[in-house]
């Protein structure tokens, strides 16, 4: 008995330790625990045996059954162990490395313009500023010194926000309230962002965006873009102005035979006010931005209004800025050669693969703004 009980623990022992699987295991836990098991076999013996014989080999199965029932517990528990460990090291994902999927879409000429935008006047100290594209008409006119009986409201061919809606409570509600319009250029965000700097810091920022004009042949869209630029300051003069424009178009163009002219204009949130030609020259029978065969109109600038001022809640006695406005789509196709604007709008996949920019090829001043 003693030599049986022996060999039965080293050998369950040595199944337990041999069991490859979770199945294997469970196959020795039957085998050995089981109704009909080795084990179970033995505790059944006890019955039958005298008290003496009882007493000297009963602890003996028991310990025989705990020793077997812990084994197989370890051993499970090692497997389960060892088996989640594969797991999460099959699955592990270094997402420090490179994708090596080609880049698919790519960057429509607005928004490569945009970013390019972005990054040379951030180069100059600017921050880009936005505004809502439906607009209340103070800050879209009468901030810009606009007021409600100045022709410019109708030279905007503005589109008028109405409630889509014959519920009278809305409707009143909406017609108490400030006239809402698609914003006809980028300048009302020229009084957010001072409104934004609160009347005692200076601005200098830029905000590209959409804006709204019902008009529409080859070289307007209802939908068009335009950047703004403002600068808030102390002792901001008109020479300002022109070497930011100049540095900026130079940067632009990638060209250093900018030549600028800024002829005398109004517009009622500038005084005075410039409307800013670039030169340009004939190559191959096209029109090319630099040197100064003929002149071209690309920019409206000028003095910040003192009213302007004063509306934005800087105090025109102290603070004086320069502002500019500029069409993103002129931009684009001065720099990038298309004819049609219509066609910047359309979502034809043939002009978007010819016109468009790499995804990954993101505009700097170091590597090139243009791709
Ligand atoms: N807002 C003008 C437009 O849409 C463009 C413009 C002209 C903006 C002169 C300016 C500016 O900031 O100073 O036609």
């Amino acid at each position: 008995m003693t030599t049986d009980l022996d060999q039965l623990r080293t050998d369950l022992l040595a199944s337990i330790d041999a069991a490859g699987s979770l199945d294997a295991l469970d196959a020795v836990r039957v085998h050995a625990l089981g109704k009909q098991g080795a084990v179970t076999g033995l505790l059944k013996t006890l019955g039958a045996m005298s008290p003496e014989e009882r007493q000297a080999t009963g602890p003996r199965i028991h310990s025989l059954r705990e020793a077997v029932t812990e084994a197989i517990a370890a051993r499970k528990a090692t497997m389960e162990r060892d088996a989640l460990d594969a797991r999460l090291a099959g699955e592990t994902l270094d997402m420090t490395l490179p994708v090596d999927l080609p880049a698919t879409g790519g960057v429509h000429p607005v928004s490569q313009v945009m970013d390019e935008l972005a990054e040379i006047f951030a180069d100059l100290g600017f921050a880009v500023a936005t505004g809502p594209e439906i607009e209340d008409d103070w800050h879209n006119f009468s901030a810009l010194n606009i007021p409600e009986t100045h022709p410019a409201r109708a030279m905007h061919d503005t589109f008028y926000v109405e409630p889509n809606t014959t519920d009278r409570e809305i409707v009143d509600k909406w017609w108490n309230g400030p006239n809402m319009v698609l914003r006809t250029h980028t300048s009302p965000v020229q009084i957010r962002a001072m409104k934004a700097a609160g009347g005692t810091k200076p601005v200098r920022i830029i905000a590209p965006g959409r804006t709204y004009r019902s008009d529409s042949d080859a070289t307007h869209t209802p939908m068009f873009h335009q950047v703004e630029g403002l600068v808030i300051d102390k002792g901001i003069t008109m020479g300002h102005l022109k070497w930011t424009l100049e540095t900026f178009l130079k940067a632009f163009f990638e060209r250093d035979d900018i030549v600028l002219r800024l002829r005398p204009s109004y517009f009622p949130f500038t005084e005075p006010s410039a409307e800013v030609d670039v030169g340009f020259s004939i190559v191959n029978g096209k029109r090319v931005i630099g040197g100064a065969e003929g002149w071209m109109e690309v920019l409206g600038s000028g003095m910040v209004h003192r009213k302007v001022i004063a509306a934005g809640g800087y105090d025109p006695d102290e603070w004086q800025g320069f502002a500019f406005g500029c069409g993103i789509d002129r931009l684009a196709m001065l720099k990038y050669g298309m004819d049609d604007l219509r066609a910047f709008f359309d979502g034809d996949l043939r002009w978007l693969k010819h016109y468009g920019f790499g995804a990954l090829d993101v505009p700097t001043l170091s590597g090139g703004v243009g791709a």
